[in-house]
């Protein structure tokens, strides 16, 4: 077993590689503080009445739970002080968060979405946070919401926390993928996984199929496919999986393959899908690059795009290369 802390494997790839300065090493650090907090909120669970709706709505127009707002306020406390971060931005706040003048200002911005898979929360299923760090753009004195517009390819690191079995913080800073798992005894998150790789085939998709009637014509060629296994056009048998909670479906395609598909559909033809472009299908974009999957839109790669609002959505299609870039190739033939 490694004895390798976060702190350690962030000092030890910046002496190697230097791409990991003073105020990034501690913005990640601060961040997985934080998402540690979020973890110990989550296993209490009904004991520390975290529980529930917060009988509130957010920007998205959806239901507030109660741990979205909790996880929201704590990476914000966590962040604000630490004088690694010019502003912030998240699922749960309409605007950006300027740090306050009384806190020197950083180089960093940091999105995120503070608990992913909210519908989870309450039937005790895996949820996480998931978060993308970009740079401030140079010589601009102010920070506004245009700062925050950067495309996918300009992250300097990007990661998830997952709240289930285990507490583990996937990270990228642009150098593959690595996975550290919370060792609730000694409280720190300790280094598990290197390297990490997916497959470039698979056997599993993820997808939501109770969508599947106002699908468009490319997806439900490619799920139909794999629906009729070993004797139709693919030749094998496929399995299928759906937490309902992203970071937990990206999880399971980081550690043994699979694709995960949140496409556009006919319910709101107006929305691009689903899912956040900048706090969601960024950063899970990235990471999933880094470890040999790809991720596009169904036309382009994620990361290309530029984003023309903070909580722009997407529609997303990720995971296992060949697969992602045959649903890429339906839509463009
Ligand atoms: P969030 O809880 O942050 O709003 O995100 C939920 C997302 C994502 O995690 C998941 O893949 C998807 O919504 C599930 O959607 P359905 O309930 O439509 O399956
Ligand atoms: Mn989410
Ligand atoms: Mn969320």
């Amino acid at each position: 077993m490694s004895n390798t802390s976060l702190t350690r494997y962030l000092v030890e790839q910046q002496r190697t590689h230097g791409h990991i300065p003073g105020q990034l090493r501690l913005l990640i650090e601060v961040v997985a503080r934080a998402c540690k907090r979020i973890s110990h909120a989550v296993n209490k669970g009904a004991l520390g009445d975290v529980l529930g709706s917060a009988g509130t709505g957010n920007v998205q127009g959806e239901i507030q739970k109660k741990l979205d707002i909790i996880a929201n306020e704590v990476l914000i406390e966590a962040n604000e002080w630490g004088g690694h971060l010019a502003g912030m931005a998240s699922e749960e706040m309409e605007g950006i968060h300027v740090v306050p003048n009384r806190y020197p200002r950083g180089e960093y911005l940091l999105l995120f979405d503070p608990l992913d898979g909210s519908s989870n929360i309450d039937v005790n299923v895996s949820i996480g946070t998931i978060f993308s760090v970009l740079r401030m753009p140079e010589d601009d004195r102010g920070v506004d919401e245009g700062d925050f517009l950067q495309a996918g390819t300009k992250q300097v690191a990007a990661g998830y926390c997952i709240y289930g079995p285990q507490t583990t913080l996937v990270l990228t800073v642009g150098d593959g993928v690595a996975m550290f798992t919370l060792d609730r005894e000694q409280g720190s998150f300790v280094l598990t996984q290197e390297d990490v790789r997916i497959p470039e085939d698979t056997k599993e998709f993820a997808i939501n199929m109770s969508n599947m009637r106002h699908w468009d014509a490319p997806v439900k060629r490619y799920i139909d496919e794999c629906l009729a296994g070993k004797e139709g056009p693919r030749g094998k048998d496929f399995n299928m999986r759906w937490v309902a909670s992203m970071v937990a479906d990206v999880h399971r395609i980081l550690t043994r393959g699979g694709i995960f598909m949140y496409p556009w559909d006919k319910r709101e033809p107006d929305k691009p899908g689903k899912l956040r472009l900048m706090y969601e299908a960024n950063p899970m974009s990235w990471l999933i690059e880094q470890a040999g999957g790809a991720a596009t839109n169904g036309r382009e790669r994620i990361l290309d795009l530029q984003p023309k609002k903070l909580h722009e959505r997407v529609s997303v299609i990720l995971g296992s290369k060949n697969e992602v870039e045959r649903v890429t190739r339906y839509h463009t033939e």
